[in-house]
């Protein structure tokens, strides 16, 4: 199988043993970096260029190290078309693949010891997305998505950063944002001169038309 690999120091010991492993278990392996231990170096110079290439369908499967996983993660997720996945554990390693189609596995250097590592990476490589139509339907939904990108940020841009003057503090800045985030309605910050109010996911999604705020019935399957 063909499978990219990306590390960043946090992950570089690793990606060099499974690199070994990886090519003894006879797969071919594309190795996107670090190709030396750099302390300075940053994980999305590596992990972008891999869910670049999986995206385009150069990889069949992608791996994708840093210190805890978490940020290889969040950054290979920015890629449409990468579905990545946090994987502690053989069980998930497989089933992210079955259900989810993951594509992309990424794991911590600093949380899990290489032999670990090499068996969720294994079971990873031997799962295969499932054809079930309840999967498919899941898939589907979070792949319209990914075609909706211009849409939904606008919506969630308008209530962003909006500066305006709160009357008790002249010289605040009233910064909005998803609800949940730091800035419940009322928060301030230690001093008083940040304000930040929430706003419900739905009236993003209302004027984002996101396929989640669409009643199931009529949701693509
Ligand atoms: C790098 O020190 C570390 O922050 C990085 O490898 C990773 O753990 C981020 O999620």
């Amino acid at each position: 199988m063909r499978v990219g690999i990306a590390a960043d120091h946090g992950g570089f010991a690793l990606k060099e043993d499974l690199v070994g492993r990886l090519r003894a278990a006879g797969h071919d392996v594309v190795d996107f970096g670090a190709d030396t231990l750099a302390p300075d170096d940053d994980y999305p110079d590596f992990v972008i260029p891999l869910a670049q290439a999986m995206a385009t369908g150069t990889l069949e499967r992608g791996v994708a190290v840093c210190g805890s996983g978490v940020g290889a993660s969040i950054c290979a997720n920015k890629i449409p078309g990468v579905r990545a996945g946090l994987i502690h554990d053989h069980f998930s390693a497989g089933q992210g693949v079955e259900d989810d189609h993951m594509n992309v596995i990424c794991i911590g250097g600093r949380t899990m010891g290489s032999s670990v590592a090499w068996d969720v990476v294994q079971a990873f490589l031997a799962a295969e997305g499932s054809q079930a139509p309840r999967h498919l339907r899941r898939l589907s939904t979070v792949t319209l998505l990914e075609r909706q990108p211009t849409r939904t940020n606008r919506a969630n841009d308008r209530h962003r950063a909006r500066p305006t003057i709160d009357r008790h503090h002249p010289h605040a800045f009233d910064r909005r944002g998803p609800a949940g985030q730091i800035g419940a309605p009322g928060h301030t910050d230690g001093a008083g001169a940040v304000r930040l109010h929430a706003l419900e996911p739905r009236d993003a999604f209302r004027s984002g038309g996101s396929p989640l705020a669409q009643p199931r019935s009529v949701r693509a399957v």
